[in-house]
C-alpha cells in the first residue's frame, strides 16, 4: 500500500455545489471480474471500480488463469469457465478487501488444487472461519492462523458437496461465498438469511444465465437457491455509481450550510439505500431524481442541498442496508439536533477495523457526546462546537473519509492520521470533493 497521507481538514468556507459522479460500486466491481473469470467467453465491463481492493481482486483472477486488460472504454476479461481456473503460480494477496477474500474464498473451495490467500494488516485481523467453517463441509480444506485469520491455506476440491446453510450472522461475504462454492458443487446449494443483505451476487449470477431461486422465509429473510454444476455465459456489465461512496459528498452537502449539490447515475438497489431513508427521516433535503434502470440496476441522481437534520432512531434490521454508512451517518448525528439511537451494530467490529469503536473514537475527539449501549451507539447531537481532535483511522477508508466530511462542518481543524487508505474504495475522493468547492488543502 502507499505511504502514510495525514491531512488537516478546516470548514469548508461555502457550501458545495455542482453536478458530480462518484466511482463504481464496490460490491458490483469484485463481482463482475470473478462472475466473468467463471463465463465462457468474452465480457466488458464499463464503470468498473479502479480502487485498491478491485484491483486486488483482477489480479488474483489473473493469476487464476483468467485475461483480463484494461483501456479507456473499460475493462475486457475472457472467463475460463466453472472449475476451469487453475492453480495459481504465488500467494493471492486481496490487500485490504474481505470481500474479495471471502468471495474468492467460495471459488476455490469447488477447484481442485491448493492457494494460499493473504491480506494487508487489517484483512490479516479479521475473521475468516465465518467463511471457512460453512466452506469446509463442500470437502475443502482449510488451514488459517490462530483464530481464523490470514494468511491461509485453501485445498479445494472438484467434487464439492453442496451446502445447506442458515447465515448466522447477516452477511452478504458469507452468502456469496456459499453460492459461489455452490457454482461447481454436485446438486442443490442452499442459504438462508434471517434478514435479506445486498443481492448482487444473486443479481449477477442471472445476468450470466445461472437459475438462482429466491424465496421468503417465514418471519423474515430469504432463501436462496442454485444447482450445480453450472456455466455461466459471458454478458456485458454496466456498473453504477456506489451508493456507499455517494454518503461522503451527500453528507457534506446536508452539513454545510448552502451546499447544492446533484451525484448522478447512483446505484438505488433497494437492499443498498437505508442510508438515503434514514436521512429523509431525519429532515434531509434530498430528492431522488431521473431513476431509470442501467445495466440491470436501478440507478438515479441524489440532489441535496444544506439541511437542517435532527435525531434518529435507526432499527437494527436496517443495519444490512446501510452496514458501510454508519460512521458518516454518526457524524451528521454528530450535527443533528437531538439525540440518536443507532441499534444493533455488532457487525461494525469487524469490519476493516473495530469501526464500532473507532467511529466513538472519531467523534469524542472532536467533542461530541457518545454512549455505546450493547451494540447501540447513541450520538447526544449538537450541543457546543465540533473539531479540533486528531483522529487514527486504523486502514479504514470509510473511517478516513467520515472524518473529511465532519472536518468540512467543523468550527476548528481536524487532523487525520492517515487517507491513504481512501484510494481503496474511493479513487480521487479529494479532488471530487474540492470540485464541488470543499477546499481541502492536500
Ligand atoms: C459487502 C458486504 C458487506 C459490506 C462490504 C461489502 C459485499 O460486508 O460491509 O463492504 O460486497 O458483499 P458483510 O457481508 O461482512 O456484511
Amino acid at each position: 500500500m502507499q505511504s502514510t497521507r495525514p491531512l488537516t481538514v478546516s470548514a469548508s468556507l461555502q457550501g458545495l455545489s455542482g453536478h458530480t459522479r462518484v466511482p463504481g460500486d464496490k460490491s458490483i466491481s469484485h463481482r463482475s471480474l470473478m462472475l466473468a473469470a467463471l463465463a465462457e467467453g468474452t465480457t466488458q465491463v464499463r464503470g468498473l471500480l479502479e480502487g485498491e481492493d478491485v484491483l486486488r481482486t483482477a489480479d488474483a483472477m489473473r493469476a487464476l488463469g483468467a485475461r483480463i486488460t484494461s483501456d479507456e472504454k473499460g475493462w475486457t476479461i475472457e472467463g475460463k469457465g466453472v472449475g476451469q481456473l487453475s492453480e495459481p503460480a504465488d500467494v493471492l494477496d486481496m490487500g485490504n478487501s474481505g470481500t474479495a477474500a471471502r468471495l474468492l474464498s467460495g471459488i476455490l473451495a469447488s477447484h481442485p488444487f491448493t492457494s494460499i490467500m493473504t491480506g494487508d494488516a487489517s484483512l490479516r485481523s479479521r475473521p475468516m472461519r465465518r467463511v471457512t467453517d460453512p466452506l469446509s463441509g463442500t470437502g475443502a480444506q482449510f488451514l488459517t492462523r490462530d483464530g481464523g485469520r490470514l494468511p491461509m491455506a485453501i485445498k479445494g476440491t472438484g467434487t464439492a458437496t453442496p451446502l445447506s446453510y442458515r447465515l448466522p450472522v447477516a452477511s452478504a461475504q458469507v452468502k456469496s461465498a456459499i453460492l459461489l462454492a455452490g457454482l461447481n458443487a454436485q446438486g442443490r446449494t442452499v442459504v438462508e438469511e434471517p434478514v435479506a443483505t445486498r443481492d448482487h451476487t444473486e443479481n449477477m449470477l442471472r445476468h450470466f444465465g445461472v437459475t438462482v431461486d429466491v424465496s421468503p422465509l417465514e418471519g423474515g429473510g430469504r432463501r436462496i437457491e442454485l444447482t450445480g454444476p453450472t456455466r455461466l455465459s459471458a454478458r456485458d456489465v454496466i456498473v453504477p455509481g456506489d451508493p456507499s461512496s455517494a454518503a461522503f459528498p451527500l453528507v457534506a452537502a446536508l452539513l454545510i450550510p448552502g451546499s447544492d449539490i446533484v451525484i448522478e447515475g447512483v446505484g438505488l438497489n433497494p437492499l443498498r439505500t437505508g442510508l438515503f431513508t434514514t436521512l429523509l427521516e431525519m429532515g434531509a433535503d434530498l430528492t431522488i431524481e431521473n431513476e431509470r434502470i442501467e445495466g440491470g440496476e436501478k440507478v438515479g441522481d441524489l440532489h441535496a442541498r444544506g439541511s437542517h437534520l435532527k435525531g434518529v432512531d435507526v432499527p437494527a434490521d436496517r443495519a444490512p442496508s446501510m452496514i458501510d454508512e454508519y460512521p458518516v451517518l454518526a457524524v451528521a448525528c454528530a450535527y443533528a439536533e437531538g439525540p440518536s439511537r443507532l441499534r444493533g451494530l455488532e457487525e461494525l467490529r469487524v469490519k476493516e477495523s473495530d469501526r464500532l469503536a473507532a467511529t466513538v473514537a472519531l467523534l469524542e475527539a472532536n467533542g461530541a457526546r457518545v454512549d455505546v449501549e450493547g451494540d447501540d451507539v447513541i450520538v447526544a447531537g449538537r450541543s457546543g462546537t465540533l473539531g479540533g481532535g486528531i483522529v487514527r483511522t486504523h486502514m479504514d477508508h470509510r473511517l478516513a473519509m467520515s472524518a473529511v466530511v465532519l472536518g468540512l462542518a467543523a468550527d476548528r481543524a481536524v487532523q487525520i492520521d492517515d487517507t491513504a487508505f481512501i484510494e481503496t474504495s474511493f479513487p480521487g475522493f479529494v479532488d471530487l470533493m474540492n470540485a464541488l468547492g470543499a477546499g481541502i488543502e492536500a
